[in-house]
This record gives C-alpha cells, structure tokens and sequence, in this order.
C-alpha cells in the first residue's frame, strides 16, 4: 500500500486530503473557491511547503473558474486579487506559497483579457503539481549519494508525500536512501502540536515497509547518544540568501543536538522553497493559536488563560547544517556564496 495522494484535481474540483485527521480517517474534502482553499491551508487541512504552493495554484484556478462574468474590463489581474489576496494570507512562511502565487501572476499576466485563462491556470497548477514529483525524486536521488553505507536516521515534522507532489523532500531522502540499502531505520520525532511525525511521517514510512520508531522530541539528545544517526534529514520551508533555513518548530533544537553529538545535518528542499531576497533573521515566523498547546482537541490540558507561545517555525543558522540538498544537486556547508551560485546554476539549468 502506498501514501494517498495529498491533493487530486478532479472534474475542476479540488479535492484535498483532510491531513488533521489521518491516519484514523482517509477523507478528502472538495473545494470550488479560493476561499474554501486558503482557510484549508490555514487549518492544516494540507501542510507542507510544496503543497501548500501547489494548493494556492489550484485556489487561483478555481477563482478564475468561478469568475463567470469573464476578465471585465479591468482584466483578470484586477478580478483575481481578491482571491490572490486571501490566498497570500493563508500562511506567512512557506515560501513555497508566494512562488506559486508569483507563477500564476505571470500567466494572469500573460492572459490578462482572455477568456481562455482559466484553462491556463488549471494547466500550470497541474504543471507544478507534476513536475514537484519528479524534482522531489531528484532530490531524494541526490540526497541519498550522502549516505554511503546502511545508517540509522533522524527526521522531523513530515516532509513526505502528504508535504508534497509526491515522494517528498525529506522522506524522499530516505525513500531513495532506503532503496539503496543505505537506511537500517529512521527515528520520527512527534512534533509537537500538530504531531505531524506521529501521525503522519510514521505512517506513510510503514506504508512502504521503512523501519520507523517514533519518539518524543524531548529524546532526540538521548536516542542520538545512544544510536549514533548518521543523519539528521528534515525539509524547509524557507531557505534564506545566507544558508539560513526555516522550518518546524523544534528543528533548531536538534541541529544544536546533532552538532553535539557528531551528527550531520541535512536540509532537502526544492529550489522553490529558497528566497534569495532575505537573510534568516527577517523570515515571518507564523504564531498559530494558543488553543493547539493548552487544548487538546477541545480538552484542556493547561490552565485556564495561561500565556502560549506558539511558533510554527524556528530558523536553523547556516552553519549547523552540513548540506542542503535541492534537485540540482547538493551544497555542502551552505554559506551565502554557495547559496547564491547554486541558485544562478539551478535557473541556469532550467532555462536551457
Ligand atoms: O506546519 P506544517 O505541517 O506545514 O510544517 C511543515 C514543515 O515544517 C515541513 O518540514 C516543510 O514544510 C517541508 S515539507 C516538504
């Protein structure tokens, strides 16, 4: 049995994968508007960095779908921002998000009075939807040449299939690596609140027979000790100028931990999850409701009216980690140099 996929377009429908449910329930829930799309990104309905861009693509489809009277006379850009406007504000941190909103405002662009644009955002969302397999194979290809003999590994959060297109970024690593021979286990912290390695990450590596042993995060120190991962493998969800790399919250803690213990660090993520405009220091940190920490679905396990602090990511300074690895290859000890100039490569490639 093989993950479900995470977002299906069907019959001009999107139809997301309910991840707050899962693994209990395997539910997907149809969208028609970008409303709908941006408060299914906001609550956690679809996570992840890729997908959430791929889900906002979707969204300003559906918008332009739902415009009936056409571009008017203003143009679709001017119809469309409403739509574009909720989308943008679904979630600040996934970069991911912005790039896929930017990719449509080229083909609003390019189509800004026909009729036909509608068809071309279904066209481009399905493009991006295709093609983050195929670059997340190619990461988990690239990641994988790192392990070169059977290892234990850590990973964090879910930078899986359900994260993605497909295959994913981090569990793409392992998913090739495993392929390889390379992986003998995988420890899945639980990340807290949203308990995505819980739920999700253990799942779908069972689901493709990859030993995972789930633990709190509060054990990463001591199974690092104690097992000696070769790697820490995480995903991103904004990648800065200078190497820096935003991602769930806890990922700080276990690059110090892994830094301690010997242990290498490694960041997979697509080239549209780098944001070469910003150092780490200026990426928006998402503050979610302090009812995820003090509750428990609708149980509270705090007091009443107790102060939450409740950021979804930490920044993770460049030189705690040992790679970053993209679909164009790998960079070892990123710094802002080497950041910049797999970047030019990376749009390099793609352009010829
Ligand atoms: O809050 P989430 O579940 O959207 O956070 C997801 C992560 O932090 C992932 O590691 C990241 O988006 C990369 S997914 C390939």
């Amino acid at each position: 049995m093989s993950t479900p996929e995470a977002i299906l377009w069907r019959d001009n429908r999107l139809h997301l994968l309910d991840q707050r449910i899962l693994p209990g329930e395997v539910t997907y829930l149809p969208y028609r508007d970008a409303a709908g799309v941006a408060a299914a990104i906001k609550d956690m309905v679809v996570r992840g960095a890729p997908a959430i861009g791929i889900s906002a693509a979707y969204g300003m489809a559906l918008a332009a779908l739902a415009a009936s009277e056409g571009p008017g006379e203003a143009g679709w850009q001017a119809t469309l921002a409403p739509a574009r406007h909720l989308l943008a504000e679904s979630r600040p941190t996934a970069v991911n998000l912005f790039w896929a909103l930017a990719r449509c405002d080229d083909t609003i662009a390019r189509h800004n009075t026909s009729t036909a644009l509608p068809r071309h955002l279904i066209e481009l969302a399905q493009r991006l939807h295709r093609e983050d397999l195929d670059i997340n194979r190619r990461i988990g290809d690239h990641g994988a040449t790192l392990l070169d003999h059977p290892q234990q590994v850590y990973t964090h959060c879910n930078a899986g299939a359900l994260a993605t297109g497909g295959y994913g970024t981090a569990l793409g690593v392992i998913r090739s690596a495993f392929r390889d021979g390379n992986i003998t286990g995988v420890f899945a912290g639980e990340t807290r609140p949203w308990l995505q390695g819980a739920r999700l990450t253990s799942w779908e590596l069972m689901q493709d027979n990859i030993p995972v042993t789930l633990a709190i995060e509060g054990a990463a120190a001591q199974l690092m000790r104690q097992h000696k991962p070769g790697w820490v493998i995480v995903g991103a969800d904004r990648i800065a100028a200078n190497g820096d790399v935003a991602n769930k919250i806890g990922t700080y803690n276990l690059a110090i931990i892994a830094r301690h213990h010997g242990v290498k660090f490694m960041v997979a993520a697509p080239i549209s999850t780098f944001d070469g405009e910003i150092d780490g220091d200026a990426i928006p940190i998402e503050q979610r409701p302090a009812t995820e920490i003090s509750h428990q679905g609708d149980r509270p396990i705090a007091p009443e009216g107790v102060n939450c602090s409740n950021p979804a990511f930490d920044v993770t300074p460049a030189e705690l980690v040992d790679a970053i690895v993209t679909e164009h290859g790998v960079i070892r000890s990123p710094t802002r140099d080497k950041v910049l100039a797999h970047l030019a490569a990376a749009r390099q490639e793609t352009d010829q």
